[in-house]
């Protein structure tokens, strides 16, 4: 049996507590919060036994194995540091932490004590992203050449727009389309951005560019200001692959692949010498189906529950295999997306 704590009693906090007790040999002992009366809801909604208003007696507690992290983003590397001083293996919400010194720190200090460490990047883990990755790897699309991610949705949490916190669409939603970006095509040669700060003096509404030495570009949009599309398309020398709406949260993978354009200039007709309006019009949608959607398939790849568990899974396997870390999340990778979110903030 694994004993889990969990820090904070958030929005996410639920959700995630719930998807780890929807896992066999698993239970959460204890919860903090900086209310008793919070710690006490988020308990008794649970089912947990202990709770706590301060931390430190959460962290302390002998029975706890594994601790979830679930505080505001400025708090999680004091948190990680406490965790791994009193032996726990740690996962821990995005972002990981907010300086990249921050996050080799705290890498150094579980490989010291040989404890686990994962940033919660959950979306890593859904079944769709999996078969993604894995179709991107196969070479189902040919050659990368460019991404397209988007992520915007009107939050209102005063974390949110609290920069000494951590707040910004960013680190709060930019983080997943970076993260999934650099899981594909890893380190960028190039990081552009345009980044526009709104209420709190946090950035509410951001475009960022990544190029890499393959040619390829990715344009990553996040936004605290709009409701986004939030898709995550890539596209290939030889078709692309769309991760449906909700991308972080999806089922649905639409693949097509692109069959060559056969050009035939000794054919082409004028469209002007077509006989009407409707005839030049349906001539343009037969173009664009051939060159987009010639072979197009849709394939449906359900998850359950809130999705949150496939990351636990993670964890618990790593940890059952005495691993401190993951090798689908490794702190590198964190690392890495830290490290290009600061050069689009900075
Ligand atoms: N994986 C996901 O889908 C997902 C979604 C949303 C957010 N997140 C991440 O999860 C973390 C928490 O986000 P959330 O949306 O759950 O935030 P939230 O609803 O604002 O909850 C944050 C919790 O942190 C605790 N906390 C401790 N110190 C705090 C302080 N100084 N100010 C505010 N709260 C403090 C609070 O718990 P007490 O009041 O009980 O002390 C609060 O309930 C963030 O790192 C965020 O990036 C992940």
């Amino acid at each position: 049996m694994k004993n889990w704590g969990i820090i904070g009693t958030g929005a996410v906090a639920y959700d995630v507590g719930y998807a780890i007790q929807s896992i066999k040999e698993n239970q959460i002992i204890g919860v903090s919060s900086r209310k008793l009366e919070n710690a006490n809801l988020f308990a008794n909604n649970l089912n947990i036994p202990n709770k706590y208003n301060d931390t430190q007696s959460l962290i302390q507690n002998p029975d706890i194995h594994i601790i979830y992290i679930a505080t505001p983003n400025a708090l999680h590397y004091q948190n990680i540091v406490s965790c791994f001083q009193n032996g726990k293996h740690v996962l821990c919400e995005k972002p990981l932490v907010l300086s990249v010194d921050e996050a080799k720190e705290i890498a150094r200090i579980g490989k010291e004590k040989g404890l686990f460490l994962m940033e919660a990047m959950w979306t890593r883990f859904i079944p769709s992203i999996e078969k993604m990755i894995d179709l991107l790897k196969n070479g189902e699309i040919g050659e990368i050449k460019m991404i397209q991610g988007s992520f915007g949705a009107i939050l209102q949490k005063d974390r949110c727009f609290n920069k000494s916190l951590g707040g910004g669409a960013i680190w709060d939603l930019g983080v997943y389309l970076v993260s999934l970006t650099h899981a594909i095509l890893g380190d960028p040669k190039e990081v552009d951005a345009h980044v526009v700060n709104g209420n709190g003096g946090v950035d509410t509404n951001a475009s960022i560019v990544l190029s890499y030495s393959s040619g390829a570009i990715a344009t990553l949009n996040c936004s605290y200001e709009a409701q986004l599309e939030n898709t995550f398309v890539v596209y290939g020398t030889k078709g692309m692959i769309k991760v449906g709406s909700p991308f972080y949260r999806s089922s649905i993978l639409e693949i097509s692949s692109f069959g060559p354009i056969e050009e035939q200039p000794h054919q082409r007709r004028n469209p002007y010498q077509l006989l009407g309006p409707l005839k030049n019009a349906q001539s343009l949608k037969e173009r664009v189906f051939h060159t987009l959607g010639k072979n197009s398939k849709k394939m449906v790849i359900p998850f359950h529950g809130n999705g949150y568990h496939y990351q636990i899974k993670e964890v618990l396997n790593c940890i059952d295999n005495k691993k401190i870390e993951s090798s689908k999340m490794p702190l590198s990778h964190s690392i890495s997306v830290i490290d290009i979110i600061l050069q689009v903030l900075n």
